[in-house]
């Protein structure tokens, strides 16, 4: 299989795409794959010349720390979850994810994320259960990896200045119910860096890999809004 990896030294250098072939078995995750790669004292890429090691992200592995995240054949995906047999042709591409500033390869700088849900003090606290007695839809929304796949899709996020994105949203919800001394400020906080900027492509909801309903988030914070 021919691998294609876009590379990149460090924070400020030139990316660039290295080659490589993988003869491992298909039935095993681009995770493993890349682990594969790395295996050896000597990397050799596709051109018979000796390369650094791969540098990507891991912890789990098996989907629940969202670390993996890259963009694989096109498609934002964890690197854990996503396998070669299901690729459908002998050639991967792997690239890392294009809306956070490339840290080395295809690890990535997300703190952009957290950056943003400390400022506008999107954390439970004191628990005081609101109204919204909506359990079930609390548990899926408290899945969320702060991975990233929702805001690599989403046609509004574009460095996390102004615009949030569903990661925002999400976490908004759980918070007004949990919190509800919480629940005026967030009401200004998601109107200002999510509401009046979301434009309901809902890509975010077809990528996210723990299924998260974000749609049902917007519309019980629009409620309250
Ligand atoms: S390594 Fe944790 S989600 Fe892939």
């Amino acid at each position: 299989m021919k691998v294609k990896i876009l590379r990149q030294v460090h924070p400020g250098s030139k990316p660039y795409w290295e080659g490589f072939i993988y003869d491992g078995p298909t039935d095993i995750s681009v995770a493993g794959m890349l682990d594969h790669l790395n295996y050896n004292d000597d990397i050799i890429n596709d051109k018979g010349k000796a390369t650094g090691r791969i540098g990507w992200e891991c912890s789990c592995l098996q989907g629940v720390c969202g670390a993996c995240a890259m963009v694989i054949n096109g498609v934002p995906s964890l690197a854990c979850e996503t396998f070669l047999k299901d690729q459908g042709k002998d050639e991967i591409t792997i690239r890392p994810l294009r809306k956070f500033p490339v840290i080395h390869d295809l690890v990535v700088d997300r703190s952009a994320i957290h950056e943003n849900l400390k400022k506008t003090d999107i954390y439970i606290g004191e628990w005081q259960q609101g109204q919204d007695r909506d359990l079930d839809h609390q548990y899926l929304a408290a899945k969320c990896l702060k991975c990233g796949l929702c805001l690599e899709v989403c046609p509004n996020y574009a460095d996390g200045r102004n615009f949030y994105g569903a990661v925002f949203a999400n976490d908004c919800y759980i918070v007004s119910a949990r919190n509800e001394k919480k629940s005026e400020s967030i009401k200004n906080s998601y109107g200002e860096h999510f509401a009046g900027g979301c434009s309901k492509s809902l890509a975010c909801v077809d990528v996210c890999p723990m299924k998260i309903p974000t749609l049902a988030s917007m519309a019980k914070l629009n409620k309250k809004m």
